[in-house]
């Protein structure tokens, strides 16, 4: 890249419907993860927690729905994959058990996390009205991962090695989203 850019020119245009193509498919797929959570551990003890989360979840995704009508943006073409991963994976990890749904969530939820400090350093002054709604988004995720711990998610069988292998996938979602 050769010199500041100015906000609205295509470099930055871009650059910023990719932000909102794969926070969108993020936060679709977290709703899906606790979609699929709740259709295994709905009437368990953690119901109510994972519902209060599923619900901020709604909110990022509605607000990202509306960024994209308004800009313009394409969805990524791997929603309908993200659509069944993400239920999949909450599903899979909830069958595990309450403390592994809560290793699942602690998981992307730290992914997201680093994900969106990425976005918000990378948007510089380039877009305050986004970068405010991820700025407000990413607290609510590390509430999420906070929820996730006070939950006995470290307590989960093999978290180590779960924890790690849904960051990898996480990480890998994102950056197909990002491309495709
Ligand atoms: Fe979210
Ligand atoms: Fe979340």
């Amino acid at each position: 890249m050769s010199g500041p850019r100015l906000p609205g020119d295509p470099g930055t245009r871009e650059r910023i419907a990719r932000m909102v193509r794969v926070d969108h498919a993020g936060e679709q797929g977290a709703r899906r993860i606790y979609d699929g959570q709740l259709a295994v551990l709905g009437k368990s003890g953690v119901a109510p927690a994972i519902r209060r989360m599923a619900e901020q979840e709604r909110r990022h995704l509605e607000h990202f729905d509306r960024l994209m009508v308004e800009r313009r943006v394409r969805p990524t073409v791997l929603s309908p994959l993200w659509h069944v991963a993400g239920f999949a994976l909450g599903a899979a990890t909830a069958l595990l058990g309450e403390r592994a749904a809560m290793a699942c969530t602690v998981a992307v939820e730290e992914t997201i996390d680093a994900h969106y400090a990425a976005q918000i350093a990378a948007l510089g002054d380039s877009d305050p009205a986004l970068k405010s709604a991820i700025a407000e988004f990413r607290d609510d995720e590390l509430e999420h991962r906070a929820t996730g711990l006070a939950h006995g998610a470290e307590d989960a069988p093999g978290y180590e090695a779960m924890t790690g292998l849904i960051k990898l996938g996480a990480r890998a979602a994102i950056w197909l989203s990002e491309r495709f």
